[in-house]
């Protein structure tokens, strides 16, 4: 038996990518940005529906989770800050609110940037976590929607720890309806991995064609108090700082750098991409290098995802609320 999810705000499938690694099977998936929806397309064999507000329940089959990296703009550290108050973009987590109360998945998988955490004083993650819980991290709520009641665990996780060399914290929040288990379930993060991967071994040597030009390392990227370029080559052992969308625009000169190429100093190649974002090699890119970056940078580190699916599924099995007996999924769980 497959488990069934859907994949809202599905960018270039991150989500799909780990879920279908551990067995699942995509049953729906929502992605509005034609350049995504193209990558997508590429990699999965089916082009995701568009807007979700435009998407009635009624036309999502029955799934057993639903995911969700809901849009992080109006809560990103980088964005405006605005929240729920954005005009449409704020009220997205509602359309996943409205698609759980009306599918009752037995479980969800939500991602958000770090940012949340601290957004309106915290108001708002309290407002997320009123919205969809019973109980939160095993303790009982008072106030809840009486149509979504989840058991809801959430976490701050850092990709470093789960196996790609780029550090990457997102909030991860996980429900388990109530509908299947009236207990608090017994549902724990993974935890980190011993080893961290560093960079070093994946940076590409004699690869052309992401240079920056002498004149923006002179103009930005060595400028006198100018952000924190950090430049790293095939013996460094750290792990990059975060991709974010707007990577490929230099003058913000906050990520990471290659040694290499024909001006001495380039871009993270889209191998070197998918390497600390943890996709397979085999991913295909069929647009532009600037939507690259941009798809990378507001992607969800895969290896994480399928560590938290994984402990998800797992808690599942022990409470058998799916059967737990050796199939190809928990053979690839327990590898
Ligand atoms: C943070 S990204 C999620 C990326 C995804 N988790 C991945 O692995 O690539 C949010 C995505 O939501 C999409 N989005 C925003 N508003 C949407 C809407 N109203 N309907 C469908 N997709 C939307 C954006 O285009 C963006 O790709």
């Amino acid at each position: 038996m497959s488990l069934t999810f859907a994949d809202l705000f599905a960018g270039i499938g991150g989500f799909r990518t780990a879920l279908e690694s551990v067995g699942g099977k995509c049953a729906f998936s929502s992605e509005w940005d034609k350049y995504a929806q193209t990558t997508y397309e590429a990699n999965f064999g089916d082009l995701p529906h568009g807007d979700i507000t435009e998407i009635h329940e009624s036309s999502i089959p029955d799934i057993d989770i639903l995911t969700a990296g809901f849009p992080c703009q109006p809560f990103s550290s980088m964005g405006k800050r605005e929240g729920f108050e954005h005009p449409t973009q704020g009220t997205l987590f509602y359309d996943v609110v409205r698609i759980l109360k009306a599918k009752r998945p037995k479980a969800f998988i939500l991602e958000n940037v770090e940012g949340l955490l601290t957004h309106d004083g915290g108001k708002t993650l309290n407002v997320i976590l009123d919205t969809l819980s019973v109980s939160v991290n095993g303790q009982y709520l008072f106030f809840s929607d009486p149509d979504v009641r989840y058991h809801v665990f959430w976490r701050v996780l850092d990709a470093k720890d789960y196996g790609v060399p780029q550090t990457r914290k997102r909030i991860f929040i996980v429900g388990i309806s109530e509908q299947t288990f009236k207990e608090v379930p017994d549902f724990s993060f993974p935890p980190p991995f011993k080893h961290k991967k560093s960079i070093g071994s994946y940076i590409e040597e004699n690869i052309t064609g992401y240079s920056i030009s002498k004149h923006l390392q002179d103009s930005y990227l060595f400028k006198l108090n100018d952000g924190r370029p950090e430049l790293i080559d095939k013996n460094s052992t750290i792990q990059v700082k975060t991709l974010v969308s707007t990577y490929h625009k230099i003058q913000r000169l906050t990520g990471t750098f290659v040694k290499g190429g024909e001006t001495g100093i380039r871009l993270l190649s889209e191998n070197e991409c998918k390497a600390i974002m943890g996709y397979p090699k085999n991913f295909v890119i069929p647009v532009s290098r600037t939507q690259m970056y941009r798809q990378f940078g507001n992607s969800v580190a895969v290896p994480v995802v399928r560590e938290v699916a994984k402990s998800l599924i797992s808690c599942l099995k022990k409470h058998q609320v799916i059967p737990n007996k050796p199939n190809k999924e928990a053979e690839l769980i327990n590898a």
